[in-house]
């Protein structure tokens, strides 16, 4: 029971969700990162490898979080995993005021699931006013909703990478 909950809270392959990541024209090298729906840090791992300055994790699921912080033990990377609801009135306590980058990767369409659009919208909202660059990855759908908040937000469109598996990524900058 507890090998199934586990696998239907992680899907896809480790490529899914690094694909397009660093093909993006995104430089990650000391920059300050929230990574909002971090899951267990993979990607936030990888990242790591590109010397950021900062990345702070954000995910609902406090078993995740805790795996992200075990990996984070050993690399000399300066990070904050937060177990959150991002639609806990605390977020806006535990968020900087600006991150030079926000990962927003598959996270958006799960978040309104939950929450509802109006909230979805207002938290994501607040969220991309504090970055200089986004990276969204979307589902390739006709429901653009989250672009639409990004663009509405004052950014432009700089990378669109489409993925095999369907979905894809967009890197956004501030202008
Ligand atoms: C499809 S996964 C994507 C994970 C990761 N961003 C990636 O691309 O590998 C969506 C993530 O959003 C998280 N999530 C969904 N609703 C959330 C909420 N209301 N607050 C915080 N995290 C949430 C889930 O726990 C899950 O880890």
């Amino acid at each position: 029971m507890l090998f199934w909950n586990t696998r239907k809270k992680f899907a896809g392959t480790w490529e899914d969700r690094l694909d397009g990541l660093f093909s993006c024209g995104v430089d990650y090298a000391g920059k300050t990162i929230l990574d909002v729906g971090c899951n267990m840090g993979i990607v936030a791992y990888e990242i790591a490898k590109h010397r950021p300055a900062y990345i702070h994790g954000i995910d609902i699921l406090k078993p995740h979080i805790g795996v992200a912080r075990s990996i984070f033990l050993g690399s000399g990377v300066e990070s904050r995993f937060d177990a959150m609801n991002l639609g806990s009135r605390k977020l806006p306590s535990v968020l900087r005021d600006s991150y030079d980058v926000v990962l927003l990767l598959a996270v958006y369409q799960h978040v309104r699931r939950g929450l509802g659009q109006d909230k979805a919208d207002r938290i994501f909202a607040d969220i991309i006013n504090r970055a200089q660059t986004v990276v969204a990855r979307v589902p390739k759908e006709k429901d653009t909703r989250l672009q639409s908040l990004v663009e509405g937000a004052g950014f432009s469109l700089s990378h669109r990478h489409q993925s095999p598996r369907g979905c894809t990524v967009q890197a956004y900058h501030r202008h």
